[in-house]
């Protein structure tokens, strides 16, 4: 009786885990695209125990977890989060996920990596300041960016901590931060006397952004991200 509860259609598994809609995780299904312990399965509605089964969708494992990841290259122009009024993110994933979350806002103008998830205890470990997780960011500057502005900004200017600065050129280059302030980049370059024109977030922790995906698309974690993105860092001040 237990085991017939733990099962579930697996059209459904697939599309709670972030791999597309339900429709199209039924054609899929039927295309022969999805093997379940070793046999393929054309039928969307068998029903299986993902924590006991071994699921691969074309070839590849399919990694059963309790909570959602995905992977998201956001788009520039849509909101992070939900005011009710215009669409968020998370109307740009397909299939609703209970308790889903954006971890890390970006500006509505800001573009790249973007970890949802329905994981809070995570989400609460890779945000808090504490735990000063690096997020990485390219960016685009309206005026050169000098080395006095680059002194500044690693020594930690006005009210933010200490960032590191990489692959700095005339206009361009990438900054390292770890507190995750509102507007944390864009007024760091303005204390520093610049501005910042584009912004796009391509590491979070050691998750580095898919750079196959297009804007809007998303994907769920592997399993060596999700293993590294959960690792405790020993760098961490655990106060
Ligand atoms: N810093 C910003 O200024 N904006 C973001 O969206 C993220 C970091």
């Amino acid at each position: 009786m237990a085991d017939a509860e733990q099962k579930q259609r697996l059209d459904r598994i697939l599309c709670n885990l972030g791999y597309g809609s339900r429709r199209e995780m039924q054609k899929r299904i039927r295309a022969g695209q999805v093997r379940v312990d070793g046999q393929t399965v054309t039928d969307p509605s068998f029903h299986v125990d993902p924590a006991r089964a071994s699921l691969e969708l074309n070839g590849r494992q399919v990694l059963w977890q309790r909570y959602v990841y995905l992977m998201m290259n956001k788009p520039a122009g849509v909101i992070s989060a939900s005011q009710g009024r215009e669409p968020c993110v998370l109307d740009l994933v397909q299939q609703p996920v209970k308790g889903l979350a954006v971890c890390g806002r970006l500006d509505k103008d800001v573009e790249g990596l973007l970890l949802l998830t329905n994981d809070g205890p995570l989400v609460h470990r890779l945000l808090h300041p504490r735990y000063a997780i690096e997020k990485e960011y390219e960016v685009q500057l309206h005026f050169a960016l000098t080395d006095p502005m680059i002194r500044l900004i690693e020594a930690g200017i006005g009210e933010y901590r200490p960032a590191r600065i990489r692959n700095a050129a005339e206009k361009t280059c990438t900054i390292i931060v770890t507190e995750g302030k509102f507007h944390e980049v864009k007024r760091i370059f303005q204390a520093a006397g610049n501005e910042v024109v584009h912004l796009k977030r391509i590491r979070l922790k050691n998750l580095c952004l898919d750079e196959s995906l297009q804007a809007g698309e998303y994907r769920p974690l592997r399993e060596a991200e999700l293993r590294d993105l959960r690792a405790e860092d020993p760098a961490a001040d655990p106060e």
